[in-house]
């Protein structure tokens, strides 16, 4: 008899995570690569208008059977169409002709993205079936408006505004699928290259029509390399040398930029923006319709997108709350999409995320806790065989012999704990002579798979959600977010640091209005860029709608009817014109709606206590 155990090990053992969603989550890495292999067996195919649907799948299931299909609209319509086996990518490739276009010439190349066109026009009305096309764009403000009035509670108005905004799948798959496009260019240079989404497109805090961040991964052609040397011999290839890292990551973006403004179809309004901290180039792509940004070596930030990936996943509220809050700040211009002394949409993140685990009990964990969930690195032993009376004694006595097992090892930061290492265990009952008999148990230990130093950064942290503690704190998300305003529209800003490391406020260790803390490059300011005034504008606003909120909530039994109420009040315009109205007064009114907050408050927990009395 063979018994399997996969077994993970003490207080850390919790199945499903999030107040609503009760799916278990893919891992971040697993997502990656399902999506990633996924779009290289896609391709992106631009359809005359008048198109029969059913001819159209017929024709390409010649080249193989095509697992999935869904057309959207960008100045034409367009098809993604994944195929079941990458095979047929290159059949289909195989019978595409490169066109001849008169007096232009075409550059001849081959790549996955193709112009569909009809031989003879579609003549009989009952060819063309009617397409539906996936929408790839939010909703305007108006339709907005209309849906969050209709909602039936503030809590219900912010998971709206989080499913009418958040990428769909299709939209997922069409950023996948273009990032895949651009490396198909890129390995034209570096063959073996991977180019990853990074940043909003996959940490789950994308709105439809956000920027796609993208970078090129040549660390996985190096480690090939070293994977390959054996025996006494070690070969290395010849290669150019530059002064710098820096150099070398300007001079590939510069030849990648002029290959994607030359030969890269789709790929508009190039610039090579290679003096940036972050060297980068900057284009358009047309089909996609995305904006995209590619750099190169970024792994540090696709670090902190599975960072941000697990916290959204922690608790439902999270994603629901940051996207309100995201909003917001779009709609009173405290964010843009022009570079500029604005707050942007990363460090709106970081904040919620802070702001969640100050509350009592708090709503997600610090990433220094995170940490100490990660697998450790253990002494070097992988499998073990013991003789035993049954499983049960066979896995205790494995627990034992751990490392950090020992009582005195418990609660020492530099030992591993065992009480989150992922165990493998496999117990066979049947006779061992050579080592008398009983049962016998082969124990795998996990060696410090969560284990990440990035560029002497550590960006350690537990990967697999099913070890972290769903969080106890039952809040509604009318009241975070009404919390969340006054809790920065209070905060300390001229002194403080946010710090989602720790959890906790640190003095500012430099002058910057705003300083938040980089989660893994810890002496680096993610909003370094804030200036005063635009700091100013955000916690005036931040008063302001703590205000709109708690007058509601005073009011909320004589209603008014036809009225943006809840976070549509919020949305409106209106809060920003009072503030800039105020200023003109002596006394600011964010000032004013401090003290009044603060005395209804006091008030309110006198007549509490007075109840209570
Ligand atoms: N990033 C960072 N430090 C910054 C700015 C950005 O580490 N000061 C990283 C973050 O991982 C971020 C990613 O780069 O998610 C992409 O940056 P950006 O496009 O500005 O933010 P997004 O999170 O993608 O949000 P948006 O939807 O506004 O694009
Ligand atoms: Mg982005």
């Amino acid at each position: 008899m063979l018994y399997i155990l996969r077994v993970c090990v003490g207080n850390a053992f919790v199945s499903f995570i999030g107040s609503e969603d009760r799916t278990p989550k893919k891992r971040f890495s697993e997502v990656q690569k399902e999506r990633r292999e996924q779009a290289q067996r896609t391709v992106l195919i631009h359809c005359p208008n008048k198109i029969s649907e059913k001819k159209f799948l017929k024709y390409l299931s010649q080249h193989g059977p095509v697992n999935s299909h869904f057309f959207y609209e960008s100045f034409g319509l367009y098809a993604v169409v994944e195929f079941s086996q990458k095979e047929s990518v290159v059949s289909l490739q195989n019978v595409t002709r490169t066109p001849s276009l008169g007096t232009e010439a075409a550059i001849p190349f081959r790549s996955r993205y193709f112009n569909l066109k009809l031989k003879t026009p579609l003549n009989q009305t009952s060819e063309q079936s009617s397409i539906q096309c996936r929408n790839q764009s939010s909703p305007s403000s108006k339709k907005l408006f209309e849906l969050l009035c209709c909602a039936e509670s503030v809590d219900d108005q912010l998971n709206t505004l989080l499913r009418e905004f958040q990428l769909t799948e299709e939209n997922s798959k069409l950023r996948y699928l273009t990032c895949s496009l651009i490396e198909d260019v890129a390995a034209a240079y570096f063959p073996g290259c991977t180019v990853r989404p990074f940043g909003s497109s996959v940490n789950s805090f994308g709105k439809l029509g956000c920027d796609l961040d993208m970078f090129l991964d040549l660390d996985e052609i190096e480690n090939f390399s070293t994977h390959k040397a054996s025996g006494n011999f070690l070969m290395e290839f010849q290669v150019k040398n530059v002064p710098s890292e820096r150099i070398a990551t300007q001079k590939i973006l510069s030849v990648i930029g002029e290959c994607l403004d030359h030969f890269g179809p789709g790929c508009v309004g190039v610039q090579k923006i290679l003096n940036a901290r972050c060297p980068l180039v900057r284009f358009s792509h047309q089909a996609s319709g995305f904006q995209c940004d590619l750099t190169t070596n970024n792994r540090i930030a696709l670090k902190s997108s599975e960072l941000l990936y697990i916290y959204g996943a922690l608790d439902s509220r999270v994603r629901a709350l940051v996207f309100s809050i995201r909003c917001w700040a779009r709609a009173h211009s405290l964010t843009s999409s022009i570079p500029g002394a604005w707050i942007t949409n990363f460090s709106l993140t970081v904040m919620v995320i802070f702001f969640l685990q100050r509350r009592s009990p708090p709503i997600l964990p610090t990433l220094d806790y995170l940490k100490t969930l990660a697998d450790r690195e253990l002494q070097p032993f992988a499998l073990l065989h013991i003789s035993v009376p049954s499983p049960e004694v066979a896995l205790s006595s494995c627990l034992l012999s751990l490392p950090g097992e020992r009582p005195h090892d418990h609660g020492r930061e530099d030992t591993p704990s065992p009480k989150a290492c992922l165990v493998n265990a496999t117990f066979s009952v049947g006779k061992r002579p050579e080592i008398g008999g009983g049962s016998q148990c082969s124990v795998t230990v996990r060696h410090a798979e969560d284990k990440c130093i990035i560029e002497g950064h550590n960006c350690t942290f537990v990967r697999d959600f099913n070890r972290i503690k769903p969080s106890g704190n039952a809040e509604t998300l009318e009241l975070l977010l009404k919390e969340f305003f006054e809790y920065f529209g209070n905060f300390a800003f001229n002194k403080n640091s946010i710090n989602i490391r720790q959890g906790r406020e640190q003095n500012k260790p430099e002058s910057s209005p705003l300083h938040i803390q980089n989660p893994f490059e810890t002496s680096l300011n993610v909003s370094k860029n804030v200036s005063q005034s635009q700091l100013q504008k955000f916690i005036d606003l931040a008063r302001e709608s703590a205000w709109i909120l708690h007058q509601e909530d005073r009011d909320r039994l004589s209603p008014s009817n036809n009225q943006p109420w809840g976070l549509a009040a919020l949305l409106l315009p209106s809060v920003a014109n009072s503030t800039s109205l105020a200023k003109k007064k002596k006394k600011p009114a964010s000032e004013r709606i401090k003290n009044l907050l603060e005395s209804i408050k006091s008030s309110s927990t006198e007549n509490s206590t007075a109840a209570n009395g």
